[in-house]
């Protein structure tokens, strides 16, 4: 903290100021009154003053702390009712189970492709354990009360593989859409299942979700002050596919995306679950993740860019023309071959679905920008779907 004044911190309070409302204390028309969450640390602990530093770890910890719920008093387990369990809903616990299991496999690959960043690699013992925790939740859920779906060590160990090395500032933002992603996901879970237990589960990992997201703005907040138009051209490339994806005719989150190209085409999280098809049956059939929901993952992201970069976007085209002036304003001659360009290695295809795995070579013309002939491949006219920003100026990311 520049001040070195302690201060109480929202991890979902976004750069424009908003406030989220409090995660995990409930909100009006919960089912279950909430206990007020105890921190898990002494109340000393968490009221003494940060240590100024430009780290965001130490708070980040004492904010995540403050709001951390907790697996055997605040899942209201004896509420179980077997009758509204489904056998289709209890087989997508399941499936959502494995794929936070890959928290594994992802927190391996930002280790390795961080280290030069002590203060994010910090931040990533929180996102494990929570990511950990959002699997165990639902195991213990199928453990009481469906053990015959309960996933087994096999089946979890299939989901961790390692990731091919990618470009750190655009994993971060694929990983903030991904978390704006799931947030919404589990909201439409919570709603679609009927069971008042698997409910609140989803409820709670859902608002994890949100603060996960929050946090990662943050680190992006910082990756801007240190990097500059670099790390805006890196946001706004993943903003613009992650804003489009109809284009991709695929979810775009994380666990749908190639990660490494030696286990083509079992290099997804999702291919490697038992039901390898489940995730778009269960946004299409079970959760109904429709064109309004998906709207408003839209509006969320474009609203976040929006304050991170001080300007509207009230499309993903309009963010596009963005990415594409500061593409313009690059001036970094990267070329080093007398006849071809250098290999590019692309983050992500959306059209193709891969993330990290497109490398290219270009045949040298003219002095090319690196910068722009990543784009060239890029549709100037991106039209699905519109964007749909909220009403309210200042937005909170579980609103
Ligand atoms: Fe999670
Ligand atoms: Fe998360």
């Amino acid at each position: 903290m520049e001040d070195g004044c302690a201060r109480r911190t929202h991890i979902g309070t976004f750069i424009d100021g908003a406030t989220p409302y409090e995660y995990g204390r409930g909100r009006p028309g919960d089912r279950f009154p909430k206990r007020r969450l105890r921190p898990t640390q002494p109340r000393t602990m968490l009221t003494m003053p940060v240590m100024p530093t430009t780290m965001l770890y130490p708070e980040l910890f004492r904010a995540l702390e403050e709001v951390r719920w907790r697996l055997d008093a605040d899942v209201p387990w004896d509420a179980f009712d077997g009758a509204l369990l489904t056998d289709e809903q209890a087989r997508s616990i399941k499936m959502n189970a494995i794929t936070e299991w890959a928290a594994l496999p992802a927190t391996e690959m930002f280790l390795r492709d961080n280290r030069h960043d002590s203060d994010f690699s910090a931040f990533l013992s929180i996102w494990f354990y929570e990511e950990q925790k959002h699997s165990l939740a639902l195991i213990e859920y199928l453990r009481r009360f469906r053990p015959d779906l309960a996933p087994t060590e096999t089946e979890l160990h299939a989901v961790r593989f390692e990731f091919d090395p990618a470009p750190p500032l655009e994993t971060l933002m694929l990983h903030f859409c991904g978390e704006i992603r799931l947030n919404h996901w589990y909201r439409r879970a919570a709603e679609w299942h009927s069971e008042p237990v698997i409910k609140r589960i989803y409820e709670l990992i859902a608002r994890d979700e949100a603060r996960h997201a929050g946090a990662y703005l943050r680190y992006m907040k910082r990756a801007i002050e240190r990097c500059g138009d670099e790390a805006k051209r890196a946001f706004t490339k993943l903003g613009v596919l992650m804003a489009s994806p109809r284009r991709a005719g695929k979810p775009l989150h994380p666990t749908s995306l190639h990660v490494a190209r030696g286990l083509f085409p079992n290099d997804t999280v999702q291919s490697r679950l038992p039901d390898p098809a489940w995730l778009q049956t269960w946004l299409d059939f079970q959760i109904r993740f429709d064109r309004d929901w998906e709207g408003r993952v839209i509006a969320m992201i474009l609203h976040n860019l929006s304050s991170l970069f001080g300007q509207t976007f009230a499309s993903a085209q309009e963010l596009n023309r963005y990415r594409r002036s500061l593409a313009a304003a690059c001036t970094c001659w990267r070329s080093t071959s007398s006849t071809w360009s250098p290999t590019l290695r692309i983050g992500l295809s959306a059209a193709r679905g891969f993330w990290k795995i497109i490398d290219i070579s270009r045949p040298r013309r003219s002095r090319i920008w690196s910068s722009v002939a990543v784009f060239t491949s890029m549709p100037e006219n991106i039209t699905e779907p519109s964007a749909i920003l909220p009403a309210r100026s200042r937005i909170r990311i579980t609103a």
